[in-house]
């Protein structure tokens, strides 16, 4: 059984910015599944919120670095729909602690990496595979995979290394699906964000208040999961088509090199 309308995988869409990506694939008119660690009691607000748009909705509560939840998901969704159209690769998280570079132990490392780096690529190998059969079964499919990085792939912050080190791979797996996949018309593409309003960093909201009216950012507020779901809305449209491995910044200008 196939449904009609196009599936969207969203993984750590329990909040934060897969919560407001979700929503927004959603309102574009996609059935969603949901990989998240968070038991779907904690997210039933959110999800409550998502059902609210109309679409089919699939919650798995997976741990993304365990090779059998990335496996038993991808059945569950293929049972459930029959298809997969776009994977948003958004979980992540930051160290437990943060410890700089020379103090930072193995724990800390593989806690992060295997998450955000090992956990992302195999899913994307997983769902990439799918996609492909789909494609030579159908050439209508026209899938797309979209990453969600940091601006940690490219500024140094030291006392979160690994966090850097993890995000700065997830833009090598960007440019290497990117690569591998053109031939099967499954266009990869990655989202950089800034600094964006969330559980992540709502711990950190005074320190960031400060930086960001002193100037930080060039375009001075914080960003919200909104400002990433639009952008990962545009990539999905097909009006990037002719594009792949385009990485876009979601940060205020942030990146900007400025005098
Ligand atoms: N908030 C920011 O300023 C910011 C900036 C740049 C990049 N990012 C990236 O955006 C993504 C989302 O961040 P956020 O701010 O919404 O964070 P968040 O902590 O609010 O949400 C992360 C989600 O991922 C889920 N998750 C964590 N570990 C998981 C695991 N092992 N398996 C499955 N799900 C898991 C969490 O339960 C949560 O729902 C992350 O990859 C983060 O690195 C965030």
């Amino acid at each position: 059984m196939m449904i009609e309308q196009k599936v969207a995988v969203v993984t750590g869409a329990a909040r934060g910015i897969g919560h407001g990506v979700a929503l927004q694939l959603a309102k574009d008119g996609c059935a969603i599944a949901i990989f998240d660690i968070l038991e779907p009691k904690k997210a039933e607000k959110n999800i409550k919120e998502l059902k609210k748009e109309g679409q089919p909705i699939f919650y798995f509560q997976g741990d993304l670095a365990q090779s059998k939840d990335r496996c038993n998901f991808c059945k569950r969704v293929m049972k459930e729909y029959g298809r997969i159209d776009i994977l948003v690769n958004n979980a992540g998280v930051a160290p437990r602690i943060r410890m700089d570079i020379l103090e930072t132990t193995e724990e800390s490392f593989d806690f992060v990496m295997n998450i955000n780096l090992k956990g992302t690529f195999f899913l994307t190998q997983a769902i990439a595979n799918i996609m492909v059969r789909q494609v030579v079964e159908d050439s209508d499919f026209e899938p797309k995979i979209i990453n969600i990085s940091s601006l940690s792939s490219y500024a140094s912050t030291p006392a979160r290394g690994e966090y850097c080190i993890s995000k700065a791979g997830i833009s090598m797996i960007t440019k290497l699906f990117a690569d591998r996949l053109s031939e099967y018309s499954i266009n990869v593409y990655e989202i950089r964000p800034g600094i964006i309003y969330t559980d992540m960093t709502k711990v950190v909201k005074d320190k960031y208040n400060k930086l960001i009216g002193e100037g930080l950012t060039p375009i001075k507020r914080w960003g919200y999961p909104q400002d990433i779901a639009q952008a990962v809305s545009v990539f999905c449209s097909g009006k990037l088509n002719f594009s792949t491995g385009e990485v876009v910044n979601v940060d205020g200008g942030f990146h900007l090199r400025r005098l």
